[in-house]
């Protein structure tokens, strides 16, 4: 079967499996419609205050002006903004309107955060690795182009931010690879348990208080099947470990979020994702981008580092998210102090027909995430 067909047939199929009986998913799970349809327009009063502006300017500048200074670039310096590119998409309303020019009120541009209320209908996807580390970089010197991803997590009930949330986020790699799962089609030797040790592009940050986790990242690379995309998970009221990660708590949010395809294809001519042979999907070619395009912007807002792509980005989004949710999570593998651990009932064993690593009793040690009904 084609990874692409596989892809997809796993994707549509997830959401059946996990959901309870009789809910509402079910009915939606293989149509294209949005589950969930949450806006964050209201809450447009509460994000332009000036308080709320200034904190939220305060702190992605404070990340900016650290990654400038990494290169020996004049933090100082007006930054050199780019736009976010219009992508050509007419039924998404993706526009932003503002110009970016130098001595610009970098205000304008962070205030425009972005608003992302993701459908929760392709849950975690396949490759979703549960108890990774709590890290702010999550590169391990691989290389590729530097990307700072700062996720604002808000209450799209109250247009409250949200502290004290662990934002979970992974992605593949330059070249289009994610590690930490074993016999996933396309991500390498389905027999090399090495894979397993793998943590690159994965980890969690906690929100501070202004409901802001950031990670220093690479920008992920393209793999067949799927428009470049980062995933997301929000848990609150999970417990941080001596061993720097998290238990329990409940995933209130799950999303994916995605480039710019200007910006893509740009990246796609650097070293080493231009190595990359594997298809590009197009944004507009992807069934789940169309999905978290349906009436919000899953694209984040970037600007450049310095004067070289390769220099890398700063990148920014809006998470809306319903505090009471508790969404299902079934991931393919564990992370664990002693490595990583197939899970024998997650998509990727289920699809290759049996684990490929052990139980161990690990599962019993860390409370898995009890799925419920969401609270509508
Ligand atoms: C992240 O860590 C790598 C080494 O593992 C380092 O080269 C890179 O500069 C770090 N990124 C940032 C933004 O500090
Ligand atoms: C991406 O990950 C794969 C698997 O670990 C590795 O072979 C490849 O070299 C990585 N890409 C880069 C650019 O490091
Ligand atoms: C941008 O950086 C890349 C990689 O470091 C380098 O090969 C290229 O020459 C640089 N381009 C410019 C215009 O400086």
């Amino acid at each position: 079967m084609a990874i692409k067909n596989l892809l997809a047939s796993l994707l549509l199929a997830a959401p059946v499996a996990l959901a309870h009986p009789g809910h509402h998913e079910k009915v939606y799970a293989h149509s294209a419609l949005p589950l969930e349809r949450k806006s964050l327009a209201h809450c447009s009063a509460e994000f332009s205050k000036p308080e709320f502006i200034k904190r939220t300017v305060e702190i992605h500048g404070e990340e900016l002006a650290r990654l400038k200074r990494s290169l020996g670039l004049e933090a100082e310096e007006t930054p050199k903004l780019r736009p976010r590119d219009y992508i050509s998409v007419s039924r998404i309303d993706h526009k932003s309107s503002k110009a970016v020019s130098k001595g610009m009120d970098l205000s304008t541009l962070f205030s425009d955060a972005g608003a992302c209320m993701l459908m929760p209908a392709v849950d975690q996807g396949p490759l979703y690795v549960q108890g990774e580390e709590i890290r702010k970089n999550i590169t391990n010197g691989e290389k590729g182009i530097p990307l700072t991803l700062a996720i604002q997590v808000v209450d799209y009930k109250t247009c409250q931010t949200v502290p004290n949330a662990y934002v979970d986020i992974w992605s593949s790699n330059s070249t289009g690879i994610y590690v930490g799962v074993q016999g996933y089609p396309g991500m390498g030797d389905p027999k090399d348990a090495s894979i397993l040790k793998g943590t690159t592009l994965r980890g969690v940050q906690p929100t501070n208080d202004h409901g802001v986790a950031s990670f220093d990242s690479l920008f992920p690379g393209h793999y067949d099947g799927r428009a470049t995309h980062i995933h997301a998970i929000v848990y609150l009221g999970a417990t941080k470990q001596p061993q720097h990660t998290i238990t329990g708590g409940r995933a209130a949010h799950i999303g994916q979020l995605y480039f710019d395809q200007s910006l893509i294809t740009a990246v796609d001519k650097v070293t080493p994702y231009s190595s990359n042979k594997m298809k590009i999907t197009q944004n507009t070619a992807d069934f789940l981008f169309m999905q978290g395009a349906n009436g919000d912007d899953p694209i984040v807002r970037y600007a450049m580092v310095g004067p070289n792509l390769s220099d890398g980005l700063f990148a920014w989004i809006r998470f809306g998210i319903n505090q009471q949710a508790n969404k299902a999570v079934n991931p393919a593998a564990w992370w664990t102090d002693k490595g990583g651990v197939m899970n024998p009932k997650g998509p990727v064993s289920q699809l290759t027909g049996g684990g490929t690593g052990g139980w161990g009793g690990w599962g019993k040690k860390r409370a898995a995430v009890e799925p419920v009904e969401d609270e509508e």
